[in-house]
């Protein structure tokens, strides 16, 4: 039941009020001047404070301003014997919700103070429900954090499982596909691509070459020259990957990519000979990044080119074979004292 404080410094109207009060049902307070009346405020959870206005010390009027910095929702009801005008204007100014001109009568007092206390109820009942939808909202926040982080993690690790797939098969290309990864996720951010982009670009760099599964073992482990038959059917690995990756639903770049990372600028790359704007930013991004890798590091056939020659390749091939702003936004990369890492970054799908 509601809590009601009756301030009056005439003690039988107190005593009078407050047993109104309790035959009533509420919980009644009294108080006999101001300060004892934010005392009890302070103390208790008061709904609902009953004031008379002409006390010795504090006035009722400025009772109203102590209690409403302690509460903005307690309701004040202000008791007056000279009922004009202004008192009442003044005491709804200051934030009292009603005023009873004395004398009063039981029936008038009950149902004033009835009033105000349903309107109290109604005030906590509308913060509680606020609050309760705030946790719930925050709760809500918090599980969908806690999914996207498990989606990530599952996310990376089947990438990470498909990339190992392919290298399990040749493993002389160990890493490969995570430093291709990483570079053009490096070189997608120095373009100053989007987030999305980039971190898409990591993924399809991971999983560019999985069209190897489907070439034979012996092939992809060959050291020294393969035979024309054996490049065509290494060749056919993009046309496999993008077979593989484009039943998967995500954004069409990501198996355009696989599919045209051996293609190049002037038509003359493979497999389907594109050129020019036929070709993806992304996939001429992974194109260089895969050129560049594969010329630094050390291959079954060949030892490593280095880094200078990896370098001079795209530059001299640039607005050739490579586009020209993803070759200078490469060589800026290095330039700066980039290195080429084949950490596994913890990335998420952007769809
Ligand atoms: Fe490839």
């Amino acid at each position: 039941m509601s809590k009601v404080l009756v301030v009056d410094d005439e003690k039988s109207i107190r005593l009078t009020l407050c047993a109104f009060l309790r035959l009533e049902g509420y919980e009644a307070f009294d108080a006999s001047d101001a300060h004892e009346a934010i005392e009890i405020v302070n103390n208790n959870a008061i709904d609902v404070v009953v004031t008379d206005i002409v006390m010795p010390g504090i006035s009722g009027v400025d009772l109203i301003n102590d209690i409403r910095a302690v509460s903005k929702d307690i309701r004040i009801i202000v008791m007056t014997g000279e009922p004009t005008l202004e008192t009442a204007v003044q005491s709804v100014q200051r934030g009292a919700s009603d005023y009873l001109s004395k004398p009063f009568r039981r029936n008038d007092f009950l149902r004033i103070v009835g009033n105000a206390a349903q309107m109290k109820t109604m005030i906590d009942e509308k913060q509680r429900l606020e609050k309760q939808n705030i946790e719930y909202q925050h709760h809500l926040e918090e599980m969908v954090r806690e999914r996207t982080d498990a989606l990530r993690r599952a996310t990376i690790g089947i990438v990470n499982l498909l990339s190992q797939v392919v290298e399990f098969r040749d493993p002389y290309t160990s890493g490969h596909q995570r430093r291709v990864g990483n570079l053009a996720a490096r070189i997608a951010e120095e373009m100053n691509l989007e987030k999305s982009t980039i971190e898409n670009l990591r993924i399809i760099g991971y999983i560019h070459d999985i069209g190897k599964v489907a070439i034979p073992a012996e092939i992809l482990s060959k050291p020294g020259r393969l035979t024309s038959p054996e490049i065509e059917l290494l060749k056919s690995h993009s046309e496999c990957g993008y077979e593989m990756v484009k039943k998967v639903d995500l954004p069409s770049y990501f198996a355009d990519a696989v599919h045209q990372h051996h293609e190049r600028l002037d038509g003359s790359g493979y497999p389907n000979h594109l050129k020019g704007d036929e070709i993806s930013i992304e996939s001429y991004i992974l194109m260089v990044a895969d050129v560049v890798e594969a010329m630094e590091l050390h291959r079954p056939y060949r030892p490593s080119l280095g880094q200078e020659s990896a370098l001079s390749e795209i530059q001299s091939n640039r607005g050739v074979l490579y586009h020209p702003k993803v070759v200078d936004a490469c060589l800026r990369l290095f330039d700066s004292g980039y290195k080429i890492d084949d950490k596994l970054y913890e990335v998420s799908v952007h769809l």
